[in-house]
This record gives C-alpha cells, sequence and structure tokens, in this order.
C-alpha cells in the first residue's frame, strides 16, 4: 500500500468520530430528525388580490411554524419519556401539531400565483378524473365548496383519492387531523386564519376566491401518482 493511501487513511479513521465516545442518549437525539418551515414556491403576496400577503405571511411564518415547534418540542418529549402513561399523555400534541406541519406543507404547494399556471386546470388524467367522477369540473367545485364550508369549527377540505374504489372524493377532516382514508390530492384549510383578515366571517368568497390560485398541476402529479401506486 502506498505510503499516501496510507496516510490518507489514517486521516480518514482520525476524522470519523468514534462511536463508543458519544453517549447513547446523545446518539438517540442525534438521529432523530428535526422538523423545519419549508420555504414557499412563491412571494408572500404573489397570490394576491385573491389571498392577500398579510394573511399568507402570518399563517406561513407565524401558524405553521409554531406546528413545526410544537411537534419537534412533543417529538423531544415523547423520547424523554419515562413510561407508556407519559408517551400516551402527548398523543394529542403529536397527532394536533404533527398533522398542522403535514397539512400546511401539503397547502402550500397546493397553491401557485396566477402567473406560474395557478388556477389553470388544462386537459390530462386529472380533469377526465374528475369530469368522470362528479360530472363536470363546476360540479366539483361547487360540492368541494360546499362540504368544506359546512364544516363545524376549524378542519380541512379534501379532494382526496380512493385506492380500494380508484375514485376521487371529497373528503373533510377535523381541526389538524391529517387526512388517512384517502391519498391527498388538494387541501383547503378552513380554519380562520386561513381567510378572516380578507374575508371576514364570509367563508364562501374565501371559497370562491381560492380556485384562482389552485396549483392543478400539483395536484396532478400527485393523483397520477396516487393511481400508480393504487
Ligand atoms: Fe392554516
Amino acid at each position: 500500500m502506498s505510503a499516501v493511501l496510507t496516510a490518507a487513511r489514517s486521516a480518514v479513521r482520525a476524522a470519523r468520530p468514534s462511536a463508543r465516545a458519544i453517549p447513547a442518549a446523545s446518539l438517540s437525539l442525534a438521529a432523530r430528525s428535526v422538523h423545519t418551515l419549508p420555504k414557499l414556491d412563491y412571494a408572500y403576496d404573489a397570490l394576491e388580490p385573491h389571498i392577500s400577503g398579510q394573511i399568507m405571511e402570518l399563517h406561513h411564518s407565524k401558524h405553521h411554524q409554531a406546528y413545526v415547534n410544537g411537534l419537534n418540542a412533543a417529538e423531544q418529549s415523547y423520547a424523554k419519556a419515562p413510561s407508556p402513561k407519559e408517551q400516551i399523555k402527548l398523543q394529542s400534541a403529536l397527532k394536533f401539531n404533527g398533522g398542522g406541519h403535514i397539512n400546511h406543507s401539503l397547502f402550500w404547494k397546493n397553491l401557485a400565483p396566477q402567473a406560474q399556471g395557478g388556477g389553470e386546470l388544462a386537459a390530462g388524467p386529472l380533469k377526465d378524473a374528475l369530469v368522470a367522477d362528479f360530472g363536470s369540473i363546476d360540479a366539483f367545485k361547487k360540492k368541494m365548496n360546499s362540504v368544506t364550508a359546512a364544516i363545524q369549527g376549524s378542519g380541512w377540505g379534501w379532494l382526496g383519492y380512493n385506492p380500494d374504489t380508484k375514485k376521487l372524493e371529497i373528503v373533510t377532516t377535523p381541526n389538524q387531523d391529517p387526512l388517512l382514508t384517502h391519498v391527498p390530492i388538494l387541501g383547503i384549510d378552513i380554519w380562520e386564519h386561513a381567510f378572516y383578515l380578507q374575508y371576514h366571517n364570509v367563508k364562501a368568497d374565501y371559497l370562491t376566491a381560492i380556485w384562482n390560485v389552485i396549483n392543478f398541476k400539483e395536484a396532478e402529479r400527485r393523483f397520477v401518482e396516487a393511481a400508480k401506486s393504487a
């Protein structure tokens, strides 16, 4: 073996951290992923006039950040919980903050400025499936809006793909519960923080406006993937 290779291998060994030197507790914490706030693909004001920049900034930088922080805190507490009883106590925080992080991460991708194709549903597999399952695109939007508006309190309206029936269906989840029965194709946040600063109590106006900035390309990508793996 050449001296250069030997020296290089020694250097690699020296640089490699010794697992024996790190306490087991630190290792398990180091291996845990820390959730972070995803960046948006567009500026906060890029969805105006349909969703105001003020709403987007607060929604993303304050509300979503709070779910991320809450999830990280709950996961850390869970890892340190001394008994199953203490772990069970954390289930609600994990579900609420974990669901909030999952749902909002999907929601930002659901939206796109009109200059980037927001609101446009091009001919393709998603449009064909929506027409087949709901009769027309207008009928689909109308049904999605009425089902979402009827949610009591806070929650989410979803266009989901049912892997059993292989159909697109409109479903809802309360609070920040993530959609588990279907593959989420499109989600609409109907928490007041998503619309109140601009639309006040008129949910119907928010629900009408949001279709102008729906990212149907992303929805179609999810639909094609879901149908392929069903
Ligand atoms: Fe939200």
